[in-house]
């Protein structure tokens, strides 16, 4: 069933990722404060040349980090930061922002970093500077996402709440663990999203509410104070300034910003992006800055943001459940290949536009379930213990199409899955105080639907990938590249 399953992959892809068994447990070498990534043409380089971006996403990184009395764990922490740069990982698309409420709602992080306009929880912003030293000692670089379209970390729905006398946030579904169903044991969910009926309201409601944080300029004022406030930090642990620091290869304006939903020349998005970028180039000159664009609504939407004299680089997010190509109870090879049809295309696609806008594109989330057809007619839909014969060829599918393209000197510089969970299990959750369990899902959706765990075969072909692209590149150098 594997096998049969894995040869549906393209065969380019199967064969360059052939997966280790054991990889390297070497660290690499900490990142040099001074060695900022660059870009040149379609790539990124550093002071040993080409830089190939082995990423994962990690957003809980600060939270983690901080004090135990603040929910945090340093020892998981530690060990899941040593699991990833065994293998290969030198990158972590993290969180530099997070906002609380004045009523606390579950599926929101918590403790938030800043809980009202200019009020920062002090605990969790040393996380943050203990996250950011300890991917420094393993050779990991840093995106910094600075704001949210989405719930989970307050975001611009919060700004624009803040901004309008705490109206209230008309919040979609959202994933709500004491939530029917219950497991025996208390704090141990499983939960279920909110619905109508207990005030969840539609998406296009909320985006409409959130997407207000364009045009409003006290909400767009605190934002940027916020913005000021992280990159002029000097991080307690090692005393470097945020935007002095290397490790610290990029500042994200949001996760995922919303534009209208076609392509209209006066979408508020558009200049939205170039005085946010604009801002931020002014007081991080060295570091790189990205919009953290999905980039789903097609060609002219990802070329009038990129294209912003301040965004140094494209992003890219690639979801084929979230956008109905995948069906995760369908078990057929046809849904399988529907799913990798659709991410080759759309590889080949943002590749071109960025090519013709001039710039480099990284593939910063995209995520792939387990087998849940094997968890249909269980307590949960999203058990551990299911395989993942179908993530396994989609990883092998997506992240070969990503290596082909830079191999054949293509706008794609790396690539980041969506997220990593670690030592996390849905089965052994246990809410701590301020009701998280820090899956690798965020706290707004079902937690275990896109994680990867330490054991996972996911992380085997993260492996290879900066295995067969180091190899590649050092070859490629040597030739004169
Ligand atoms: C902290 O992480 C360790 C693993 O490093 C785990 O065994 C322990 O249960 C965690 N503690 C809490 C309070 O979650
Ligand atoms: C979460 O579920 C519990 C139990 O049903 C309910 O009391 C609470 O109001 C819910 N919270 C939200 C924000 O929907
Ligand atoms: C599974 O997916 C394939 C490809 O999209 C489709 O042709 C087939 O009808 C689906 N099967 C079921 C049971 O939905
Ligand atoms: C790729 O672009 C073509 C048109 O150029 C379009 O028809 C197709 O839907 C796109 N595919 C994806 C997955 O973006
Ligand atoms: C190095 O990469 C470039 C494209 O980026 C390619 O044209 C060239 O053939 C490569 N050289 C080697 C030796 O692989």
């Amino acid at each position: 069933m594997k096998v049969s399953v894995a040869l549906l992959g393209f065969a380019v892809a199967a064969t360059a990722l052939s997966t280790p068994r054991n990889p390297s447990k070497k660290k690499p070498n900490a990142v040099n404060p001074k060695d900022f990534v660059y870009v040149d043409g379609l790539r990124l380089k550093d002071a040993k040349g080409l830089h190939y971006i082995t990423g994962l996403n990690y957003w809980a990184c600060l939270n983690l980090a901080a004090d135990a009395s603040q929910g945090g764990n340093y020892s998981r922490l530690v060990t899941e930061l040593d699991q990833m740069a065994a293998h290969g990982v030198n990158h972590l698309r993290i969180m530099a922002s997070s906002e609380g409420a004045p009523t606390p709602q579950p599926f929101r992080m918590s403790p938030a970093l800043m809980d009202a306009p200019g009020k920062y929880n002090e605990k969790v912003f040393r996380g943050l500077d203990i996250c950011l030293d300890e991917l420094s000692k393993r050779g990991i670089r840093a995106t910094m996402t600075l704001n949210d379209e989405w719930q989970w970390s307050g975001g611009f729905a919060q700004y624009v709440s803040w901004a309008t006398e705490n109206t209230e946030i008309p919040y979609p579904p959202s994933w709500n663990m004491t939530k029917a169903p219950q497991r025996s044991n208390p704090r141990t969910g499983w939960g279920d999203y909110s619905a109508t009926a207990d005030g969840a309201h539609s998406y296009n409601e909320f985006i409409t509410f959130a997407n207000q944080i364009y045009t409003n300029a006290q909400a767009e004022q605190w934002y940027k104070d916020h913005i000021k406030t992280v990159i002029t930090r000097r991080n307690t642990v090692n005393g470097r300034k945020y935007n002095e620091d290397a490790t610290i290869m990029t500042w994200q304006l949001a996760n995922e910003p919303q534009s209208l939903s076609s392509y209209s020349p006066s979408d508020p998005l558009f200049p939205w992006v170039n005085r946010i970028s604009g801002y931020i180039r002014h007081l991080a000159p060295k570091q790189l800055i990205s919009v953290g664009l999905e980039s789903k609504q097609g060609e002219q939407i990802f070329k009038a943001v990129h294209q912003a004299p301040d965004v140094d680089y494209a992003t890219t997010h690639c979801w084929v459940q979230n956008w109905g190509v995948y069906d995760m109870y369908n078990s057929s090879e046809a849904n399988l290949k529907a799913a990798q049809d659709f991410a080759t295309a759309f590889v080949a696609n943002t590749s071109r536009w960025a090519r013709e806008v001039g710039k480099p594109v990284f593939l910063e989330e995209f995520g792939m379930v387990r087998d849940n057809w094997e968890n249909a007619d269980k307590e949960y839909p999203y058990l551990s213990s299911a395989s993942t014969t179908h993530k396994d060829a989609y990883f092998n599918t997506i992240i070969g199409a990503v290596v082909a393209d830079f191999k054949k000197g293509g706008a794609y510089v790396g690539t980041c899955p969506w997220a990593y969970g670690g030592i996390w299990r849905p089965e052994t959750q246990v809410m701590n105080e301020f009701g998280m369990v820090w899956a690798g899902d965020p706290p707004h959706e079902s937690p275990g639907w896109y994680d990867l765990y330490d054991t996972d075969e996911a992380m085997n072909i993260v492996a290879s990938q900066q295995q067969n692209v180091a190899a590649w590149i050092k070859k490629n150098q040597t030739n004169g590249y």
